[in-house]
Formats: C-alpha cells, structure tokens, sequence
C-alpha cells in the first residue's frame, strides 16, 4: 500500500471531525443527488477513504445489500471498526472495513455498484493509478461518485475556502476531471452546527490559524451556507 496522503483535520482530531459530519449536509442533499443518477438499495457499495466511518451504516439505511470501508490510515480504520461494532448485527453483518488506499484495493473485478468517496482529495491531478483501480473494480452500471468543495457559485464556505487557501488552483482541478471524462454538478448543502463551540472547533480544525480566527470574528450563527461538488462517472 502507498503512504495514504495526510489529512489533518480528521488525523489530528477526529472527535472535532465527528461533530462536523454531524453538522454537513443534514437534510440529506448529496445522498438526494446521488439517487438521481442510481439506486443504492441492493447495491454493493464501497466508501473509499471513509475515514472513522461515519456515512457506513447510512449506505445500510438507504439499502445496500453489502458496504465495504476503505481507509489507509490505521488509527482511522480501527475507529471505523469500532463504530462498526456498535451496531445492530444485521447491520454489522453487511459491512465491512478494509485497510486499504485508492491506489490498491482489496476488491474484486466489477464487484461495486456505487462508490463514494467524501472530501476525496487525494482524487485529483496525479490520482490516476486511484482511477485505474475504479475501472478494474466497478461493475458494469455502477457509478462513481466524487465529493468535494465547490468554488464555481459563491457560497459563505466557498469564500472562506478560497480566501484561507490562496493556492489552491479551482480551475485546473476542472481541467484534470474534465479530461478524464467525468461529469460533474453542484449541490448546495449547509453546516449546522449545535453552539457557537462547536463552530469555533470546527472551524479551527478547518482552516489555518489566523484565517480560522478571522472567519470565527466574521460570523453570527451556526449555519454556513456550502457548495459542493458531486462528480460522477458511469461504468
Ligand atoms: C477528509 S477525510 C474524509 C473522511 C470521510 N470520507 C468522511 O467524510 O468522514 C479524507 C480521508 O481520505 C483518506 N485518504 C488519504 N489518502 C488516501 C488514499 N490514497 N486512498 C484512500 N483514502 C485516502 C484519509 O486518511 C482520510 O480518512
């Protein structure tokens, strides 16, 4: 396995990082756009950096017949595992979690329906042999899907993200993903945070120092209004 390329928001502090999936996108509208292009129930469906698992036991709800976790960094599937351990058996029974990257998965041939991968930076310019391997695991039919930050329409998150992190070139990334030939929409979605607390926490695992602190002084309220976007190729 190739050395998984660090995240450090949710290496560092996965607690803080569990508070922010619980605050993204609680209504549901990336799951929502992902129905629009193939159904989940019966699916085998594989969450590749799914990091401490969080979204395995919705891929169960929405009706997957079998779900497969894949995370390379071992702390994180050894959460994962753990969240996994929690639940009801017949839940239990239909997951399962792989210490694994992008770049070498321990699934066979045309074996996957849906694939999701959530805040998949390390899908990006340079991520072919990652690519290469959807091709050789994907079934005919399934669709893959790419979820990351969106810059294209102006959004509170947007702004932040592109203010924090200068160098972060929006356009090539467009140019790579329209060259390999995958199709793209925005979703907007929210953050809904519970207190202030837990927006300053999160916020603070977000983005560097000084930036954190001037978004925190620039924002009332706990919803942040975020655009993402889903990538998609069919198999
Ligand atoms: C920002 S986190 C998102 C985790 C999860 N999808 C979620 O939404 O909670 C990105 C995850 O990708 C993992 N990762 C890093 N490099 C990877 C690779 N080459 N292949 C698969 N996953 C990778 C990281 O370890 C991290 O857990």
């Amino acid at each position: 396995m190739g050395d998984p390329i660090p995240s450090p928001n949710i290496w560092n502090d996965p607690d803080v990082y569990e508070v922010e999936n619980h605050a993204v996108d609680r209504s549901e509208r990336i799951e929502a756009a992902m129905l629009g292009h193939r159904p989940i129930q019966d699916a085998t469906v594989l969450d590749l950096g799914c990091g401490s698992g969080f979204h395995l036991e919705r891929w169960v709800d929405y009706g997957a017949t079998a779900v497969i976790g894949c995370e390379p960094h071992t702390p994180l599937a050894q959460r994962a595992r753990a969240r996994v351990a929690t639940l009801d058996p017949h839940k239990q029974q239909r997951i399962s979690v792989v210490e694994a990257g992008a770049e070498d998965l321990p699934v066979p041939d045309r074996s996957v329906d849906v694939m999701h991968a959530r805040w998949a930076y390390f899908f990006g310019s340079g991520c072919e042999p990652g690519l290469a391997e959807l091709d050789r695991i994907m079934a005919p039919g399934g669709v893959a899907f790419v979820i990351d930050n969106d810059v294209s329409v102006p959004s509170t998150f947007g702004r932040w993200f592109t203010t924090a992190y200068p160098a972060y070139d929006a356009e090539a990334t467009e140019r790579f993903w329209r060259r390999v030939g995958w199709e793209r929409e925005v979703v907007g979605i929210t953050w809904e945070l519970d207190s202030r607390q837990d927006l300053e926490a999160v916020v603070r695992i977000e983005f560097p120092g000084p930036a954190a602190e001037e978004i925190l002084a620039s924002h009332d309220g706990l919803v942040v209004d975020y655009s993402v976007v889903l990538r998609t190729r069919r198999y």
